[in-house]
Parts: C-alpha cells; structure tokens; sequence
C-alpha cells in the first residue's frame, strides 16, 4: 500500500519553488509538499515570515530553503529564477504570491492595473519561462497558479484582480499547450473564500464571512489545509495525463 501511494504522490527528490508560500494557502501547499518529500523553496518578501514558515517545516521533518523575493517588478521575478536555480533544478513551481487590492473600477487606475498584474500574472509567467525549458529537458515538471473565483463570477471589487487571475487560468492552458509532450504539465487551483492577510478586512466582518460560507456546500470557509490534497496532486506523478485544468477546491461555492 505505502509503496503504491508513493508511487503515486511521492515527491522525494523533488524541489518545489513556492512563491507566497509564507502565509495563507501557499503556505499551506509548502507544507504539504514537503510532508510528501520535496524540498521546498519559499519564496516572499518579509524576511520574519519566510522564516518562519520555513521553522515550521523542518520542526515537522520536512526540507525547506527561504528565498527573499520581491514580485512586484519583473526584475524580481527574473531575480527569484536565478537564485532557485542557483540553489537546485526546480521540478514544481507553485504561484501563490499574489496581491488584491480592490479600487472601486472608477477609480481603478494604471497604477493599481500594473501593480495587480505584476505580482499576479507576470511572475508566474516569467518564472515558467525561466523554470519550465528545464523541467522539459529533465522530461518531469508541475506548474501550478492560484487563480480565483473572481476569476469566472465578479463580486467584491473584481477590478483588476478578477482580470489578472482570469489570465492566469489561460496561461496555463498556454503551458499545457508548449509543454505537456515533455512532461510538464500546468493547472490552476480555484480556491473558495479562505480567510488570510489577502482579504483581511473582508475576513474581519462577521456577517460577510457567514454569507460566503453559506455560499459552500461544505457549510464553512476554506482553510490553507484544504489544498493539501489537491497540490500534492498535482506536482505528483499521479497526475501526469491532467494538465490545461482549472480546478476548484471551494467547498462547492462555484456550483452553488
Ligand atoms: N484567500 C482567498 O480567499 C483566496 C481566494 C482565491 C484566490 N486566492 C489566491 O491564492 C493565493 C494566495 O492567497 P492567500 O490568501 O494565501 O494570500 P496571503 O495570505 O496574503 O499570502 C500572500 C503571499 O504572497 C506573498 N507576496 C505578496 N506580494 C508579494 C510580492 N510583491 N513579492 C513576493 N511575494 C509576495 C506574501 O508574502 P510577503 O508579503 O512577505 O511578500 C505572502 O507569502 C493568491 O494568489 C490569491 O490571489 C486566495
């Protein structure tokens, strides 16, 4: 049984890049990929919170390396490529980072637009042309993106969040498309509303918090854990022929 499993999810001798993996859900995945064997790269910008979260995985057994990073130039994202290849051949790379900042459209400016789609779309756009020729070459790769409900359905102030991670979900049709045939496959995870520092004025009124979980069929709001399963998934073996996806894991909010 055990063997088989591994055979499946194991990911031992893998090294996952995951970009936001200090905080919220893409600290959640970090945890989960290293508790199925990789070694794992995380990489954020406040230094406080990296290593934390990196303390939590080798107090749990796990590999984990933090890497400061600042997505909010391309320069970054050319940057972080570097240092993780400097450190060791990326086989997964998780997009997590990412910001939700809200203007109401009227006064959406520029500004707002190009810092959104900075951290949001371009990172995990520049950092698949830098990590994924690679993976191909190696003939074994897993990308990964966050997008979004708002991705398919505008509430909250879609803007230009609502924009950037509906792309998100087309640039890994775009990867699956260049390089699935070497063994590299790309998807997106769809979350729910998962209570972090992303919307945490949102996550402070009660009432909106109870409304979105009555939005599930599950009955409550997602938690980082939940995508423990599906990430593990997704960068294992197992999920070689599943690739172009979009994938909720939001407790039924999107057939709600
Ligand atoms: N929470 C939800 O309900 C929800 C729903 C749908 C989709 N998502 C998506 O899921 C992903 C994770 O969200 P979350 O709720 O877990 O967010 P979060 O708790 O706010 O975490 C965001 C992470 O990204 C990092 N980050 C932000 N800006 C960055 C930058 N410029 N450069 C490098 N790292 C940066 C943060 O670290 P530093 O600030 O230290 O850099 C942090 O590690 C996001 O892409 C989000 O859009 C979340």
């Amino acid at each position: 049984m055990d063997a088989y499993l591994t055979s499946l999810f194991g990911l031992e001798g893998r090294t996952a890049l995951v970009t936001g993996g200090s905080s919220g859900i893409g600290r959640g995945i970090a945890g989960a990929l290293a508790g199925a064997g990789a070694r794992v790269l995380i990489a954020a910008r406040t230094e406080a919170t990296l290593e934390e979260a990196v303390a939590r995985i080798r107090a749990d057994g796990g590999r984990a390396d933090p890497i400061r990073a600042d997505l909010s130039t391309r320069a970054g994202a050319h940057a972080l490529a570097a240092a993780a290849q400097q450190i060791a051949e990326v086989d997964i790379l998780v997009s997590s980072a990412g910001i939700n900042l809200r203007p109401p459209m009227e006064e959406l400016d520029e500004q707002v637009w190009d810092r959104t789609m900075t951290v949001n779309l371009d990172a995990p756009f520049l950092l698949g042309q830098h990590l994924a020729p690679a993976m191909a070459a190696r003939g074994y790769g897993r990308l990964i993106h966050l997008s979004s409900q708002q991705a398919h359905r505008p509430f909250a102030a879609s803007g230009a969040y609502g924009v950037s991670k509906a792309a998100v979900e087309g640039l890994a049709r775009s990867q699956a498309e260049a390089w699935s045939g070497r063994g590299v496959t790309a998807n997106a995870l769809i979350p729910g509303f998962v209570p972090t520092a992303l919307n945490r004025r949102l996550a402070a009124d009660p009432e909106r918090v109870e409304a979105l979980a009555a939005r599930t069929l599950v009955g409550r709001n997602g938690l980082s854990e939940d995508f423990a399963g599906a990430a593990v998934f997704l960068a294992s073996p197992a999920s070689a022929y599943v690739t172009g996806q979009s994938i909720a894991v939001d407790g039924g909010f999107s057939v709600h």
